[in-house]
């Protein structure tokens, strides 16, 4: 039996004859004061959210400081503005404090004034993480495996000094690798392997929290594959699974899977809702939670590409054996190619795995302690039209329809 924090999962999920204890202290969450936050990764997908969610609860007595890194001669500060402008007003961004850092430094590579800055924080959000799927091991544990020990570094000196309330860390669910199982939450065993490097370093971050998630008031968030936002259907990136729709809907590649394989999509702003909801919930402080659509979403990636292709009137899917990509990119590796193919092969090489065999999650654990919140899974047809018709008003990522299609050009309205 896994044990989180000293509660036993089975105790929680049981409903009785705990459930009404387990209501009492859900209902028992923290009690706001004034908070000084320090986060990573808020130029990225989920971190941008989070930061917007943040302010957007209007709450005074938030201190906000970002880890944020300059790069290509672009400071921090101007590529923080770069990243907000299109979602928060000038003076929301003004009100965030950016501090120069990278996570895989000593320190973020912080002086002694900043590092002391930000060992007043209460509440610690690591987001940064090296998300490419074709990473070697040494970048993905470098800034991933680095980045987890610098965090919790900082963690220890902002307990010490009597400020830390809540650290928050964002895993991923695929950390077990290529396992076709239903995943418990905390569960860390993996696969025969994984599939890239970037899920071995989350596995090894994870495996290094693991005594953490006793000393601090840590939560570990398991996210499955993130998409946009529920009702806007605003993504931040066009990478993974969009990657894949763009790619096979363009005529670029055909789709190469395994019809049968579960998906399990979760969008942006449950995730983003659902920690700011866990966060101030004690009881999943110490717990490592998964947050993901689970049973009743994860659909299989055959009906998912007819769902979309029905929406988008384009003609279903003629499902290709995996093996037969795997063999087309062996053969390739020996041509001549320009580098923007190269690229595009290793992504879709890199891609393939997860289209041809997932784990699912258990996400009862989670749906418990936000019993009495109002944030909750949405079902999977209740967003998907705003995914897609964010796709099509951004086309896809790119700055202009791709020619030849019909998919950028369908007349839709916003839901
Ligand atoms: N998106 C998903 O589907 C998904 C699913 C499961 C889990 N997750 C996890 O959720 C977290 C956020 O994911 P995401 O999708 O938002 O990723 P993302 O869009 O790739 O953003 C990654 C963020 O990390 C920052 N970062 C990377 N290396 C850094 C470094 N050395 N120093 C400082 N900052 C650094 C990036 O900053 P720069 O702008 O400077 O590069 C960016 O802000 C990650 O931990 C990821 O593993 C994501």
């Amino acid at each position: 039996m896994s044990c989180h924090g000293g509660y036993e999962i089975n105790q929680l999920l049981n409903s009785s004859p705990h459930a009404g204890e387990l209501e009492l202290k859900v209902q028992g969450a923290a009690v706001q004061h004034d908070r000084q936050w320090l986060i990573t990764g808020a130029t990225g997908f989920i971190g941008r959210e989070f930061v917007r969610a943040l302010l957007q609860r209007g709450e005074p007595g938030n201190q906000i400081f970002l880890i944020v890194r300059g790069k290509q001669g672009v400071t921090s500060r101007d590529r923080l503005f770069a990243a907000l402008a299109p979602i928060l007003d000038q003076d929301a961004i003004h009100s965030l404090q950016v501090v120069d850092g990278d996570v895989r430094n000593p320190h973020f590579g912080l002086d002694a004034e900043d590092w002391n800055r930000i060992c007043e924080s209460s509440h610690l959000v690591h987001l940064a993480a090296n998300t490419s799927f074709t990473a070697t091991i040494q970048e993905a544990r470098e800034c991933n495996l680095l980045g987890t020990r610098e965090m919790a570094q900082l963690a220890r000196e902002c307990r010490d000094r009597g400020n830390l309330k809540h650290w928050s860390h964002v895993s991923t669910a695929y950390v077990v690798g290529d396992r076709t199982d239903l995943i418990h939450p905390g569960d860390l065993r993996s696969g025969t392997q994984f599939r890239n490097c970037y899920e071995q370093s989350k596995n090894e971050s994870e495996h290094f929290l693991k005594p953490c998630l006793t000393e601090f008031p840590l939560t570990v968030f398991r996210p499955s594959i993130v998409v946009g936002h529920s009702r806007s259907g605003a993504a931040g990136n066009f990478n993974t699974i969009y990657w894949a729709i763009r790619s096979y809907l363009s005529g670029q590649m055909k789709l190469y899977a395994r019809g049968d394989t579960p998906l399990d999509l979760v969008p942006v702003d449950y995730v983003v809702d659902a920690m700011l909801a866990l966060i101030d919930r004690p009881m999943a402080h110490g717990m490592t939670l998964h947050l993901a659509g689970g049973k009743s979403t994860t659909i299989s990636l055959l009906e998912f590409a007819h769902k979309i292709c029905a929406y988008l009137d384009s003609p279903l899917p003629d499902i290709q054996n995996p093996a037969r990509l795997k063999i087309l990119c062996r053969l390739l590796s020996f041509a001549r190619l320009s580098a923007k193919r190269r690229r595009f092969i290793d992504q879709a090489q890199s891609y393939l795995p997860y289209f041809c065999q997932n784990p699912q999650f258990d996400i009862r654990l989670t749906e418990t302690l936000l019993r009495d919140s109002n944030v909750a899974v949405p079902q999977l047809d209740q967003y998907l039209p705003n995914i897609l018709n964010y796709c099509l008003e951004q086309p896809w990522g790119r700055r202009s329809p791709i020619p030849g299609t019909g998919y950028g050009q369908k007349n839709v309205a916003h839901g």
